[in-house]
């Protein structure tokens, strides 16, 4: 039986989100510069972004750059600035044939311009459809974006918007950027790393954490299908027992 037949439809997350890290790592294995690892990162993008569509997963969201990569050498980020455009330029038909519509998260001011309007392009155009959100975590970093929902919330707090004692879990989240998003079921990180470097830290609370050996840009439909039978084999407890959990 192929991996895939062996995924429960009814039981997929979902949300799923994804650390896509190791492309830097696979280039160099191949003498190559890590450019050339963020190229063939794309593959693995459009082969989850697939898989997902086509198992019905309702959001999919992926960490393409944080806000600690800004620190990286000028030449690494200006190239991947310039492939972001011709990615989201290149994938809009892919995303429209998957009826997948495309969101972003993150301090989109600081991008530059040429990736702001592709991605405004790109999100006008594939608002159409009805499938799967695909949210784009980039120039993203969890803290920040907690911060600035403090800086609304006290904002709104002030101008009698809001009332302070009525400020809840459920209000934090609504202020956050991934407000319509529910939060992920299952996190996948990649290249063998186990960390969270900023990402989602609110949203991932009680997800269910996966990480894989694979380098990114090898990442592929089976790997993916894999870290899905995983999850469907975990027991998600919520601070319950397991027999509480079991009673039919
Ligand atoms: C992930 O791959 C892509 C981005 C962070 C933009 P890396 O570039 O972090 O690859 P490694 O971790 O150095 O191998
Ligand atoms: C996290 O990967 C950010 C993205 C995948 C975009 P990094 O490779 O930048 O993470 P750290 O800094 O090694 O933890
Ligand atoms: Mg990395």
């Amino acid at each position: 039986m192929s991996l895939k037949d062996q995924l429960i439809i009814d039981r997929l997350p979902q949300h799923v989100a994804i650390i896509m890290d190791g492309n830097g790592r696979w280039a160099k294995k191949r003498g190559n510069s890590r450019v050339f690892g963020h190229k063939h990162g794309v593959t693995a993008v459009r082969e989850v972004t697939e898989a997902s569509a086509e198992l019905g997963i309702k959001y999919l969201t992926l960490y393409a750059f944080s806000t600690e990569n800004w620190n990286r050498p000028k030449l690494e980020v200006d190239a991947l600035m310039a492939l972001l455009v011709t990615t989201i330029s290149s994938e809009t038909e892919t995303l429209m044939k998957n009826n997948v519509r495309l969101n972003t998260i993150g301090c989109k001011e600081s991008l530059p311009s040429s990736v702001r309007n592709k991605l405004d392009t790109c999100i006008a155009e594939t608002s159409v459809n009805s499938g799967m959100t695909l949210t784009l975590a980039l120039s993203y970093s969890s803290r920040w974006e907690i911060v600035e929902a403090i800086k609304e919330i006290t904002k709104d707090v002030k101008d009698s918007v809001l009332n302070s004692e009525d400020i809840t879990a459920e209000t934090v989240s609504n202020y956050l950027s991934t407000s319509s998003i529910p939060d992920p079921e299952l996190m996948i990180r990649t290249s063998g790393e186990y960390r969270i470097s900023n990402f989602l830290l609110w949203q991932l609370a009680y997800s269910e954490l996966y990480f894989s050996d694979i380098l990114w840009p090898d990442f592929r439909k089976e790997d993916y299908y894999a870290a899905l039978i995983d999850y469907q084999g975990r027991e998600r407890r919520f601070g319950k027992t397991g027999e509480q959990i079991n009673v039919k």
